[in-house]
Protein backbone atom coordinates (compact mmCIF):
# COMPACT_ATOMS: atom_id res chain seq x y z
CA UNK A 1 0.00 0.00 0.00
CA UNK A 2 1.35 3.57 -1.20
CA UNK A 3 0.77 6.61 1.04
CA UNK A 4 0.25 10.37 0.09
CA UNK A 5 1.60 12.54 2.40
CA UNK A 6 0.11 15.64 1.73
CA UNK A 7 -3.20 15.06 0.84
CA UNK A 8 -5.93 17.64 0.42
CA UNK A 9 -8.41 17.68 2.80
CA UNK A 10 -11.91 15.49 1.84
CA UNK A 11 -13.97 18.45 3.27
CA UNK A 12 -12.64 20.80 0.36
CA UNK A 13 -12.15 17.91 -2.07
CA UNK A 14 -15.59 16.56 -1.94
CA UNK A 15 -17.42 20.22 -1.56
CA UNK A 16 -16.30 20.65 -5.36
CA UNK A 17 -17.34 17.47 -6.40
CA UNK A 18 -20.54 17.06 -4.36
CA UNK A 19 -23.20 18.72 -7.20
CA UNK A 20 -21.66 15.98 -10.11
CA UNK A 21 -20.81 13.51 -7.55
CA UNK A 22 -23.65 10.55 -8.52
CA UNK A 23 -22.25 10.99 -12.62
CA UNK A 24 -18.70 11.20 -11.97
CA UNK A 25 -18.10 7.68 -12.07
CA UNK A 26 -20.15 4.97 -12.80
CA UNK A 27 -19.43 2.30 -10.27
CA UNK A 28 -21.41 5.61 -7.94
CA UNK A 29 -24.64 4.49 -8.89
CA UNK A 30 -24.33 0.34 -10.34
CA UNK A 31 -27.46 -1.18 -8.94
CA UNK A 32 -25.40 -4.83 -9.84
CA UNK A 33 -22.61 -3.36 -7.21
CA UNK A 34 -24.50 -1.57 -4.67
CA UNK A 35 -26.86 -4.92 -4.21
CA UNK A 36 -24.08 -7.16 -4.30
CA UNK A 37 -22.46 -4.69 -1.10
CA UNK A 38 -25.75 -5.24 0.05
CA UNK A 39 -25.79 -8.94 0.10
CA UNK A 40 -22.39 -10.03 1.11
CA UNK A 41 -24.05 -7.71 4.62
CA UNK A 42 -26.31 -9.78 5.29
CA UNK A 43 -28.95 -7.37 6.20
CA UNK A 44 -32.00 -8.97 8.66
CA UNK A 45 -35.31 -6.52 9.53
CA UNK A 46 -33.74 -5.95 12.41
CA UNK A 47 -30.28 -4.69 11.60
CA UNK A 48 -28.61 -1.42 12.97
CA UNK A 49 -26.88 -0.40 10.00
CA UNK A 50 -23.53 2.09 9.76
CA UNK A 51 -23.02 3.77 5.79
CA UNK A 52 -19.57 5.33 6.64
CA UNK A 53 -18.50 7.77 4.47
CA UNK A 54 -21.86 7.70 2.97
CA UNK A 55 -21.28 10.48 0.45
CA UNK A 56 -24.59 11.01 -1.24
CA UNK A 57 -25.74 7.74 0.30
CA UNK A 58 -26.22 5.22 -2.56
CA UNK A 59 -25.40 2.44 -0.35
CA UNK A 60 -27.27 3.84 2.74
CA UNK A 61 -30.39 3.88 0.40
CA UNK A 62 -30.21 0.51 -0.67
CA UNK A 63 -30.46 -0.71 2.91
CA UNK A 64 -33.60 1.69 3.91
CA UNK A 65 -36.96 -0.20 4.49
CA UNK A 66 -35.09 -3.29 4.61
CA UNK A 67 -33.50 -3.03 8.09
CA UNK A 68 -34.60 -1.47 11.67
CA UNK A 69 -32.37 1.61 11.46
CA UNK A 70 -29.61 2.99 8.85
CA UNK A 71 -27.37 5.57 9.94
CA UNK A 72 -24.82 7.90 7.69
CA UNK A 73 -21.78 9.36 8.57
CA UNK A 74 -19.41 11.34 6.51
CA UNK A 75 -16.99 14.14 7.23
CA UNK A 76 -18.23 16.65 4.42
CA UNK A 77 -21.54 18.54 5.00
CA UNK A 78 -22.17 19.12 1.38
CA UNK A 79 -21.97 15.60 0.72
CA UNK A 80 -23.78 14.14 3.04
CA UNK A 81 -26.71 16.89 3.03
CA UNK A 82 -27.46 15.15 -0.17
CA UNK A 83 -27.78 11.66 1.41
CA UNK A 84 -30.66 12.81 4.29
CA UNK A 85 -33.48 11.17 2.68
CA UNK A 86 -31.97 7.70 2.78
CA UNK A 87 -30.84 7.49 6.50
CA UNK A 88 -32.68 7.81 9.69
CA UNK A 89 -30.06 9.86 11.19
CA UNK A 90 -27.15 11.70 9.67
CA UNK A 91 -23.83 12.13 11.33
CA UNK A 92 -21.29 15.14 10.31
CA UNK A 93 -17.60 13.73 11.87
CA UNK A 94 -14.68 11.71 11.16
CA UNK A 95 -14.21 8.13 10.45
CA UNK A 96 -11.38 7.88 13.04
CA UNK A 97 -13.26 9.38 15.77
CA UNK A 98 -16.76 8.33 15.80
CA UNK A 99 -19.52 9.45 18.44
CA UNK A 100 -21.06 5.93 18.86
CA UNK A 101 -20.78 3.94 22.00
CA UNK A 102 -18.83 0.60 21.52
CA UNK A 103 -21.00 -2.49 19.99
CA UNK A 104 -23.60 -0.38 18.12
CA UNK A 105 -23.60 -1.88 14.73
CA UNK A 106 -24.76 -5.22 13.04
CA UNK A 107 -22.97 -4.04 9.99
CA UNK A 108 -20.81 -1.65 9.08
CA UNK A 109 -20.85 -0.94 4.98
CA UNK A 110 -17.82 1.43 3.86
CA UNK A 111 -17.93 1.98 0.15
CA UNK A 112 -14.67 4.47 -1.46
CA UNK A 113 -14.01 5.90 1.83
CA UNK A 114 -10.83 4.15 3.48
CA UNK A 115 -8.36 5.58 1.09
CA UNK A 116 -9.14 8.97 2.19
CA UNK A 117 -8.48 8.18 5.65
CA UNK A 118 -5.92 6.67 8.21
CA UNK A 119 -6.42 3.03 7.76
CA UNK A 120 -5.46 1.98 11.29
CA UNK A 121 -7.65 4.16 12.75
CA UNK A 122 -10.38 3.71 10.69
CA UNK A 123 -10.23 0.16 10.96
CA UNK A 124 -10.43 0.27 14.88
CA UNK A 125 -13.04 2.42 14.73
CA UNK A 126 -15.03 -0.13 12.95
CA UNK A 127 -14.27 -2.91 14.61
CA UNK A 128 -15.17 -0.63 17.97
CA UNK A 129 -18.39 0.06 16.70
CA UNK A 130 -19.60 -3.21 15.62
CA UNK A 131 -21.63 -5.24 18.13
CA UNK A 132 -19.22 -8.80 18.45
CA UNK A 133 -20.09 -11.32 15.30
CA UNK A 134 -21.44 -7.57 13.60
CA UNK A 135 -19.90 -7.56 9.84
CA UNK A 136 -17.88 -5.03 7.78
CA UNK A 137 -18.19 -5.11 3.95
CA UNK A 138 -15.50 -2.65 2.58
CA UNK A 139 -15.50 -1.77 -1.14
CA UNK A 140 -12.51 -0.31 -2.58
CA UNK A 141 -10.57 0.51 -5.66
CA UNK A 142 -7.29 -0.94 -5.98
CA UNK A 143 -4.68 -1.50 -8.81
CA UNK A 144 -4.30 -4.98 -10.37
CA UNK A 145 -1.40 -5.39 -8.54
CA UNK A 146 2.33 -5.19 -9.32
CA UNK A 147 2.79 -4.09 -12.87
CA UNK A 148 0.01 -1.43 -13.32
CA UNK A 149 0.85 -0.14 -9.69
CA UNK A 150 2.78 2.69 -10.50
CA UNK A 151 0.79 4.18 -13.55
CA UNK A 152 -2.61 3.76 -11.84
CA UNK A 153 -1.30 5.21 -8.57
CA UNK A 154 0.04 8.22 -10.70
CA UNK A 155 -3.86 8.58 -12.48
CA UNK A 156 -5.13 8.00 -8.58
CA UNK A 157 -3.23 10.62 -7.35
CA UNK A 158 -3.88 13.25 -10.08
CA UNK A 159 -7.84 12.43 -9.93
CA UNK A 160 -7.97 12.68 -6.13
CA UNK A 161 -5.43 14.98 -4.33
CA UNK A 162 -7.81 13.81 -1.04
CA UNK A 163 -6.35 9.95 -1.52
CA UNK A 164 -4.11 9.32 1.08
CA UNK A 165 -3.81 5.65 0.57
CA UNK A 166 -3.17 3.55 -2.32
CA UNK A 167 -4.39 -0.03 -2.35
CA UNK A 168 -3.18 -2.92 -4.46
CA UNK A 169 -4.90 -6.38 -4.22
CA UNK A 170 -4.50 -7.86 -0.84
CA UNK A 171 -3.65 -4.80 1.19
CA UNK A 172 -7.30 -4.23 3.02
CA UNK A 173 -7.79 -7.67 3.56
CA UNK A 174 -4.24 -8.15 5.32
CA UNK A 175 -5.22 -4.10 6.86
CA UNK A 176 -8.45 -5.83 8.35
CA UNK A 177 -7.23 -9.21 9.01
CA UNK A 178 -5.48 -7.34 12.35
CA UNK A 179 -8.92 -6.22 13.50
CA UNK A 180 -11.27 -8.78 12.15
CA UNK A 181 -11.79 -12.42 11.55
CA UNK A 182 -13.14 -14.61 8.61
CA UNK A 183 -12.10 -12.07 5.91
CA UNK A 184 -13.54 -13.13 2.93
CA UNK A 185 -12.10 -10.95 -0.59
CA UNK A 186 -14.45 -10.57 -4.25
CA UNK A 187 -13.00 -8.75 -7.23
CA UNK A 188 -15.25 -6.50 -9.13
CA UNK A 189 -14.38 -4.69 -12.33
CA UNK A 190 -16.30 -1.34 -13.54
CA UNK A 191 -15.79 -0.06 -16.99
CA UNK A 192 -15.19 3.79 -16.49
CA UNK A 193 -15.37 6.71 -18.98
CA UNK A 194 -11.93 8.42 -18.11
CA UNK A 195 -13.32 11.80 -19.60
CA UNK A 196 -16.63 11.33 -17.73
CA UNK A 197 -14.46 10.30 -14.64
CA UNK A 198 -12.22 13.60 -14.59
CA UNK A 199 -15.15 15.75 -15.56
CA UNK A 200 -15.93 16.02 -11.35
CA UNK A 201 -16.17 19.50 -10.95
CA UNK A 202 -12.90 19.01 -8.92
CA UNK A 203 -10.14 17.90 -11.34
CA UNK A 204 -7.87 21.09 -12.43
CA UNK A 205 -7.61 21.18 -16.31
CA UNK A 206 -4.14 20.97 -15.92
CA UNK A 207 -4.60 17.49 -14.06
CA UNK A 208 -7.47 16.12 -16.49
CA UNK A 209 -4.92 16.60 -20.07
CA UNK A 210 -1.91 15.28 -18.00
CA UNK A 211 -4.08 11.88 -16.94
CA UNK A 212 -4.83 11.33 -20.44
CA UNK A 213 -1.53 11.69 -21.74
CA UNK A 214 -0.58 9.60 -19.05
CA UNK A 215 -2.95 7.13 -20.70
CA UNK A 216 -1.60 8.02 -24.24
CA UNK A 217 1.61 7.27 -22.89
CA UNK A 218 0.68 4.02 -20.62
CA UNK A 219 3.23 0.98 -20.88
CA UNK A 220 1.91 -1.42 -22.65
CA UNK A 221 1.31 -3.92 -19.95
CA UNK A 222 -0.53 -0.97 -17.88
CA UNK A 223 -2.97 -0.73 -21.15
CA UNK A 224 -3.50 -4.59 -21.21
CA UNK A 225 -4.15 -5.80 -17.82
CA UNK A 226 -6.98 -2.42 -17.82
CA UNK A 227 -7.93 -2.96 -21.03
CA UNK A 228 -7.21 0.56 -21.77
CA UNK A 229 -9.32 1.60 -25.16
CA UNK A 230 -9.13 4.89 -26.77
CA UNK A 231 -12.70 5.76 -28.33
CA UNK A 232 -13.77 9.41 -29.83
CA UNK A 233 -11.54 11.43 -27.75
CA UNK A 234 -12.66 9.56 -24.36
CA UNK A 235 -10.43 6.87 -23.06
CA UNK A 236 -12.31 3.63 -21.58
CA UNK A 237 -10.04 2.43 -18.52
CA UNK A 238 -11.48 -1.30 -16.13
CA UNK A 239 -10.80 -0.45 -12.93
CA UNK A 240 -10.26 -3.02 -10.11
CA UNK A 241 -12.67 -2.97 -6.71
CA UNK A 242 -12.20 -4.94 -4.00
CA UNK A 243 -15.18 -6.23 -1.73
CA UNK A 244 -13.91 -7.12 1.51
CA UNK A 245 -16.15 -9.02 4.18
CA UNK A 246 -14.86 -9.60 7.77
CA UNK A 247 -16.42 -10.12 11.19
CA UNK A 248 -16.02 -8.54 14.66
CA UNK A 249 -15.38 -11.65 17.26
C1 LIG B 1 -15.72 8.60 -2.93
S1 LIG B 1 -16.87 9.18 -1.76
C2 LIG B 1 -17.77 7.68 -1.40
C3 LIG B 1 -19.20 7.96 -1.02
C4 LIG B 1 -20.09 6.74 -0.87
N1 LIG B 1 -19.60 5.84 0.16
C5 LIG B 1 -20.25 6.00 -2.18
O1 LIG B 1 -19.88 4.82 -2.24
O2 LIG B 1 -20.77 6.57 -3.14
C6 LIG B 1 -15.87 9.35 -0.30
C7 LIG B 1 -16.61 9.96 0.87
O3 LIG B 1 -15.77 9.78 2.02
C8 LIG B 1 -15.92 10.92 2.85
N2 LIG B 1 -14.76 10.96 3.75
C9 LIG B 1 -13.46 11.12 3.41
N3 LIG B 1 -12.68 11.06 4.48
C10 LIG B 1 -13.50 10.85 5.55
C11 LIG B 1 -13.26 10.69 6.93
N4 LIG B 1 -12.03 10.73 7.44
N5 LIG B 1 -14.32 10.48 7.75
C12 LIG B 1 -15.57 10.43 7.23
N6 LIG B 1 -15.85 10.59 5.92
C13 LIG B 1 -14.82 10.78 5.08
C14 LIG B 1 -15.99 12.07 1.86
O4 LIG B 1 -16.52 13.23 2.43
C15 LIG B 1 -16.87 11.46 0.78
O5 LIG B 1 -18.23 11.73 0.97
Amino acid sequence: MRKNKRAETPQSHFSKRAPKYDASARWVCDEKLISGIRALARPRKTSLVLDLAMGTGRIARAFKGRVKTVIGLDACARMSLRSRRYVDCLVLARAENMPFPDDTFDICACRQGLQFMELEQALSEIRRVLKPGGRAVLCHLTSYGGEDDKTAFLIQRLRNPARKNFFSPGDLARAAGRYFLGVRTFEYLTRESVRNWISNGAVPAGARARIMRIYKNSPAVFRKTHKVRFKNGDVFDSMRMEIITAVKK
